[in-house]
C-alpha cells in the first residue's frame, strides 16, 4: 500500500503530490476546493448513542441497481496522467469495492477495455459520463459507443461548457474515445474580426435544454444531468425527462464564486423532494462528508480527486483504499448517529 501511516483518504494528497510532475498535479488541484470543503465540515452532526446497530448496512438501490454502498467513482479525465494504468486500475479498484465508476468522455482508455475489466472483476456496471460532442451527429455516435460496451447509465455533463482547467497533455495521454479530435478552438466564426471566442465560439458549441430533450429521446438508459445547482434547473431537467441529478460545481473548476456545492444540494433536494434521485459532488474528502450530503438529501455521491491522489500514489490499491476509507467512515457516522440504514441518514436524524 505504498506506506503503513494512511488513516485517512487526504494522506494520499501529498504522497501523490511527491509523485505527481508539477503541471499534472497543478491540473488534478485546479479550483476552488476550499469553499466546498469547508462548507461540508461546518455541519454539526449529533450523537445518539444506545441504539441497536448490529443489522446496519448501507446498501441502495439506485437507477435498477443493487449497490451495497452509496459511494460512486466522478467521471475524470485522461487518468493516466496519474498512473500509468490510468481508468483500468480504477476500474478494477471499483470492482473490488463494488463500488460504480464513472467512465469520463475523455478516458483515456478505450470505454470496451474499461467496462470488461469491471465485467470479469465482478462489479457493478460503470456508467457513462457524456459530454457534448459540438452536435447531435458525434454525440450520438458516443452515447451509442457506451450504450454497446454495456454501460449501465449516461451522465450528461453541463456545467464546463468552457473548459479552464485544461494542460498540454503528454504524447501517451489522449481521448481515445473521441477521436477523430475536434478542432479547437472550435467554429470557424470565432476568431473572425467582431465574433466572441466565447459566444460564437465555444457557446455556439454547446448543448441547450432543447439538445438535453433531444438526447432524452435518444436513448432508453437511464439519464442522469450532472452540473445541476440551482432548483428551476433541476425542475426544467426533470420535466425534459431526465431519471436523476447531480449537484455538483466541477470540484470548484468552472466558474469562480460558485454557490458551494451543499448549499446547493439543499435547495435542489428540497425542491425536487424524492421525484428523482439526487446525487452529489464536490468537496467530499472523508465518510463524514458523504453523511452530511445524503443527510441533506443525496442519494449517492461522488467522490473526485481523492481518488486520484489514490491513484498517483498506490495505482488500483490506492484508489480501492479510498473508496473503503470513506465507506469504513460512513459507516462509522452512521453507528454513532444511530442510523442503521441509508434512509435513517436521510431522515436527518444524526443532524443536530
Ligand atoms: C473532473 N471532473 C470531471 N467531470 C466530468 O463530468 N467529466 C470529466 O471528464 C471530468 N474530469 C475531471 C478531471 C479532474 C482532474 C477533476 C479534478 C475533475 C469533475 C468530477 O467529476 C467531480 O465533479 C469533481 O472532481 C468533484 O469535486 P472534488 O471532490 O474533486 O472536489
Amino acid at each position: 500500500m505504498g506506506g503503513t501511516q494512511i488513516e485517512r483518504a487526504g494522506d494520499y494528497q501529498g504522497l501523490a503530490q511527491a509523485r505527481l510532475d508539477p503541471l499534472v498535479w497543478r491540473y488534478l488541484q485546479d479550483g476552488d476546493q476550499g469553499g466546498n470543503e469547508e462548507r461540508l465540515k461546518q455541519i454539526v452532526l449529533l450523537p445518539r448513542p444506545l441504539v441497536d446497530c448490529r443489522a446496519g448496512h448501507t446498501r441502495l438501490s439506485l437507477l435498477g441497481q443493487t449497490l451495497s454502498h452509496p459511494l460512486l467513482l466522478a467521471p475524470m479525465a485522461y487518468q493516466q496522467l496519474f498512473h500509468e494504468h490510468g481508468e483500468i486500475a480504477t476500474a478494477m479498484a471499483a470492482s473490488a469495492q463494488d463500488a460504480v465508476m464513472v467512465i469520463s468522455s475523455l478516458a483515456g482508455q478505450p470505454i470496451e477495455d474499461i467496462v470488461r475489466v469491471v465485467e470479469e472483476e465482478g462489479g457493478p456496471a460503470p456508467w457513462f459520463q457524456l459530454y457534448w460532442q459540438q452536435g447531435r451527429a458525434r454525440t450520438l455516435e458516443l452515447l451509442k459507443r457506451a450504450e454497446q460496451a454495456g454501460c449501465h447509465a449516461i451522465v450528461f455533463t453541463v456545467d464546463a461548457p468552457i473548459k479552464l482547467a485544461t494542460m498540454q497533455l503528454p504524447a501517451h495521454v489522449r481521448a481515445v474515445n473521441l477521436e477523430p479530435p475536434l478542432p479547437l478552438p472550435l467554429s470557424p466564426d470565432a476568431g473572425t474580426r467582431g465574433a466572441s471566442l466565447v459566444f460564437q465560439g465555444w457557446m455556439a458549441q454547446a448543448p441547450t435544454w432543447d439538445d438535453l430533450r433531444w438526447l432524452r429521446e435518444q436513448t432508453s438508459l437511464p439519464l442522469l444531468l450532472k452540473g445541476v445547482l440551482h432548483a428551476g434547473d433541476a425542475e426544467l431537467a426533470i420535466s425534459s425527462g431526465v431519471d436523476g441529478l447531480i449537484v455538483s460545481n466541477h470540484g470548484g473548476r468552472v466558474l469562480g464564486g460558485a454557490v458551494h456545492s451543499l448549499d446547493a444540494l439543499s435547495a435542489v433536494s428540497a425542491h425536487v423532494a424524492g421525484r428523482v434521485p439526487v446525487l452529489f459532488d464536490s468537496g467530499v474528502r472523508d465518510g463524514r462528508d458523504a453523511y452530511v450530503a445524503l443527510a441533506k438529501g443525496a442519494t449517492a455521491v461522488l467522490l473526485g480527486r481523492p481518488l486520484m491522489w489514490g491513484l498517483a500514489a498506490s495505482g488500483a490499491m490506492g484508489v480501492a483504499h479510498v473508496v473503503r476509507l470513506l465507506r469504513d467512515e460512513l459507516e462509522m457516522t452512521m453507528a454513532l448517529t444511530g442510523c442503521v440504514n441509508l434512509d435513517e441518514v436521510r431522515s436527518g436524524r444524526g443532524l443536530a
